[in-house]
């Protein structure tokens, strides 16, 4: 759908919208920003990923290690560092949709923007981005993804198993012994995923157990994402889901709420 021209008071989604994402676990939005603030965006992020210092502690990080440079270059809490990111119609509409799907009492989780570098960006494994997060808690959460520059599988576009939300999250692995990323234990790529390409300033959304994955970069230009997340308050849990390939260090003994900081998009 195009929403610019729509008042802020009418919703984005429509009622089969809603049920779409109810049912399949993901929805795609034609524009989410236009293309007027794409453009700025996309000059603040390239200026903000060719930065290498002023970045607080584990905001700046890699996804995928190993090689002379990143290949999965993730930067969290973007927006402090580019606060442009969500002063605009984008983030404006982004917290609309949240609200047309978790309710009135959802609240803005962590940011993040993961950069696909030119000719060698890795693929994002298969996952599920709640094996992320606290297993003491029961998660309602949806991120959005937005994109920065048309995407579709040559760039590394969003690809979703539908209906995959409903299931228990899977075993996860971490995709390098050094790195921050997790993907499914399980190596084989599950069977009817759907491809979401999009053009500059679209977005999908997917919930927190929604089997993802997005392909390498194979094109001459960076594949730029933004992904905003929001949450239903987390509610307590006993007993605790048993997360074992999680590191003890991802969660402060007093965390109250999803920890989205390390969620791969
Ligand atoms: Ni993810």
């Amino acid at each position: 759908m195009t929403i610019h021209d729509r008042p802020a008071a009418d919703p984005i989604l429509s009622d089969d919208d809603v049920a779409a994402f109810e049912r399949d676990g993901f929805l795609t939005i034609d524009a989410l920003a236009d293309p007027d603030e794409v453009d700025v965006l996309r000059s603040g992020y390239d200026e903000l990923f060719a930065r290498t210092e002023g970045f607080a502690d584990s905001d700046r990080l890699d996804l995928a290690p190993g090689g002379e440079r990143p290949v999965l270059p993730q930067i969290v809490n973007p927006e402090r560092y580019l606060p442009r990111l969500v002063e605009g119609s984008a983030y404006a509409n982004a917290r609309r949709v949240a609200l047309q799907l978790l309710g009135d009492d959802m609240v803005a989780m962590g940011n993040h923007a993961i950069n696909k570098p030119a000719g060698d960006g890795a693929p994002t494994p298969w996952h599920q981005d709640e094996a992320y997060w606290d297993p003491n808690f029961d998660h309602t959460a949806i991120s959005i993804w937005v994109a920065l520059q048309d995407v579709d599988e040559s760039n590394g576009c969003m690809v979703f198993v539908p209906g995959s939300h409903r299931s228990a999250v899977r075993p996860h692995r971490l995709i390098h012994p050094d790195a921050h990323g997790l993907r499914l234990a399980d190596d084989r790529d599950p069977p009817a995923a759907v491809a979401c390409p999009l053009t500059a300033g679209g977005a999908t959304v997917h919930a927190g157990r929604t089997l993802h994955y997005a392909g390498p970069n194979r094109t001459d230009h960076p594949r730029r994402a933004v992904i905003f997340a929001f949450a239903r308050p987390a509610v307590r849990r006993s007993p605790a889901h048993d997360y074992t390939w999680q590191r003890p260090e991802w969660f402060a003994p007093t965390a109250q709420t999803i920890d989205h900081r390390r969620e791969l998009g």
